[in-house]
C-alpha cells in the first residue's frame, strides 16, 4: 500500500475542475482515504513546501496556495502509486506537460499548475500527516464487509 497527498490548488477549485481531476484519479483505480475543502494558512503552506524555502518562487508559491480554498485528498493504491500519480499529473510547467496529463490538459502557467502530488512514499506520509488527522482517514479494508474502516 502506498499513498499520495493531493492538493487541488486554488485555480483548480475556482475553475470548477475538482470533479474532472478527482474523476481521473478514481477512474484509474485509486482509492480515496481522505477528502476535504479547506483554506491553507501561511504556516501550513510553509510547512508543506519547506523544501522550497529560499528559492525565488517560494513567496509566490505560498501566496498562490493560500489565496483561496483548496481541496486536499489522500489517494491510495498498491506499490508504485506515487509514480503513477506523478505521471498522471505531468510536468511541473503545464506548458511543457504532455497531453493526457492533468497539467497538460488543463493548464498553461507554472504559477497556476492546478495540482500538487507527493513525490515519494516518504513525502506522501509526511504530507498526509500535515493535512489530515488519523480520524479523518479511511485506512484499512475490511474483507468481511468489503468496505474501508475508519481508524
Ligand atoms: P508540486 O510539489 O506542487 O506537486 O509540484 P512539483 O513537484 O511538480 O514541482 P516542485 O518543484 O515541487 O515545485 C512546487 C511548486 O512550486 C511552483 N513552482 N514555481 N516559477 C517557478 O519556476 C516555479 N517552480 C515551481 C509550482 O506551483 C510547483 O508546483
Ligand atoms: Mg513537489
Amino acid at each position: 500500500m502506498e499513498r499520495a497527498l493531493i492538493i487541488l490548488k486554488p485555480d483548480a477549485v475556482q475553475r470548477g475542475l475538482v470533479g474532472p481531476i478527482l474523476t481521473r484519479l478514481e477512474q484509474r483505480g485509486l482509492k480515496l482515504q481522505g477528502l476535504k475543502l479547506m483554506r491553507v494558512d501561511e504556516g501550513l503552506a510553509r510547512r508543506h513546501y519547506a523544501e522550497h524555502e529560499g528559492k525565488a518562487f517560494f513567496a509566490g508559491l505560498v501566496n498562490y496556495i493560500t489565496s483561496a480554498p483548496v481541496v486536499v485528498a489522500v489517494v491510495a493504491g498498491k506499490s508504485g502509486t506515487i509514480e503513477m500519480v506523478r505521471t498522471m499529473v505531468g510536468a511541473t510547467n503545464p506548458a511543457k506537460a504532455a497531453p493526457g496529463t492533468i497539467r497538460g490538459d488543463f493548464g498553461v502557467e507554472i504559477g497556476r499548475n492546478l495540482i500538487h502530488a507527493s513525490d515519494s512514499p516518504e513525502s506522501g506520509e509526511r504530507e498526509t500527516a500535515i493535512f489530515f488527522q488519523p480520524t479523518e482517514l479511511i485506512t484499512s479494508w475490511d474483507r468481511a464487509t468489503d468496505s474501508w474502516i475508519y481508524e
